[in-house]
């Protein structure tokens, strides 16, 4: 398989990646680190979450930061939404597009959001069902796809099954998301392997936590299976708050620079990017996680 010319970042660092401190970031924080990644070029931005506050504390402000952002003209800022709820407060919130999400896994679907997948996949008809009334795009997600915090091995026709059932309903595009970081190239290659046997390979896209430091490789192991889409998280923020012990996603900026090196388009600078990596890691008063970010600013 040839490599692409264009790849398409997601960007879900405010979101994925600040869903998990503890400490309160302010909506005026959050709102500079999505202009920063905008300006930067960043052409779709998973902005926050419409999740019971109970739940994932962090996200309670997400209406309010959709409330200042500065919407640049051609990019998708988008939020999650687990239930009609949630959607219908993201609509009033102005989000233009949604992503539902499931797991591969039982015992992640009940600790994440508290109930069995095909409950969860029952609830999210009725969101379909108003997203495609109100013209809003969904995204799907399927986490626990190469390995789960609580059961282990995950097989890819049960992640085959998920995404099929997601992509059927009318998800655009479905996220494969390694939640805590332990796939590798091999079982990456197999993953899509299987999963693009039933679902087109262009409406796939890969999410790899670096929980091990395999996210790269993971990314380069895709981009040869004809993945042409993948998500990343700013300065590598992030984690899992029903996943102990998963760090971030692969960082944006090392993806990046992967992609530059392999003359792939993504539309991003990287020295822009750079830049807002570092203001949100002074915010949060810890180094960022992205290798190229601290290479280029070593000495
Ligand atoms: P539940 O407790 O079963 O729900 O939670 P419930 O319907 O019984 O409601 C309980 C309370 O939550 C009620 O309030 C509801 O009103 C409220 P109370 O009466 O107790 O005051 N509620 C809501 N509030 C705000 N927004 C809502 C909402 N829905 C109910 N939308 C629920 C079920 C799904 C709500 C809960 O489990 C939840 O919010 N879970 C979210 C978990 C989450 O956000 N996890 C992180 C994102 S997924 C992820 O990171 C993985 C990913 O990155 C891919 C990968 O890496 O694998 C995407
Ligand atoms: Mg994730």
């Amino acid at each position: 398989m040839s490599l692409p010319s264009h790849v398409r970042l997601v960007e879900v660092g405010p979101r994925d990646g600040l869903q998990n401190e503890a400490q309160p970031i302010s909506v005026a924080d959050k709102v500079r680190l999505v202009d920063a990644l905008s300006a930067a070029g960043v052409g779709y931005i998973e902005v926050g979450s419409f999740v019971s506050p109970k739940w994932v504390p962090q996200m309670a402000g997400s209406a309010e930061v959709f409330a200042h952002i500065q919407r640049k003209p051609g990019v998708t800022y988008a939020a999650l939404a687990p239930n009609l709820r949630g959607f219908e407060d993201a609509l009033a919130a102005g989000v233009k597009e949604v992503a539902v999400f499931a797991a591969a896994s039982e015992a992640f679907s009940q600790r994440n959001i508290n109930c069995s997948i095909s409950q969860s996949l029952e609830r999210f008809v009725p969101i379909m069902a108003a997203a495609k009334q109100q013209g809003i795009s969904v995204r799907g997600y399927v986490s626990c796809v190469l390995g789960c915090p609580y059961e282990g091995q995950v097989a890819p026709e049960q992640v085959a099954a998920v995404a099929r059932e997601l992509y059927a309903m009318g998800c655009y595009e479905v996220s494969l998301g390694d939640t805590i970081g332990t796939g590798t190239a091999g079982a990456t290659r197999r993953l899509f392997e299987v999963v693009g046997a039933q679902i087109p390979r262009e409406k796939l896209a890969g999410h790899f936590h670096d929980t091990y430091g395999q996210a790269v490789a993971n990314i380069y192991a895709s981009l040869l299976e004809g993945i042409n889409v993948f998500d990343s998280s700013i300065a590598g923020l992030g984690g899992c708050p029903y996943a102990k012990g998963a760090s971030g996603n692969v960082a944006t900026e090392d993806v990046v620079y992967l992609l530059d090196g392999l003359g792939i388009h993504t539309g991003i600078n990287l020295e822009a990017l750079i830049g807002a990596g570092l203001q949100i890691s002074s915010v949060l008063g810890r180094p960022t996680g992205s290798r190229v970010a601290k290479a280029r600013n070593a000495g």
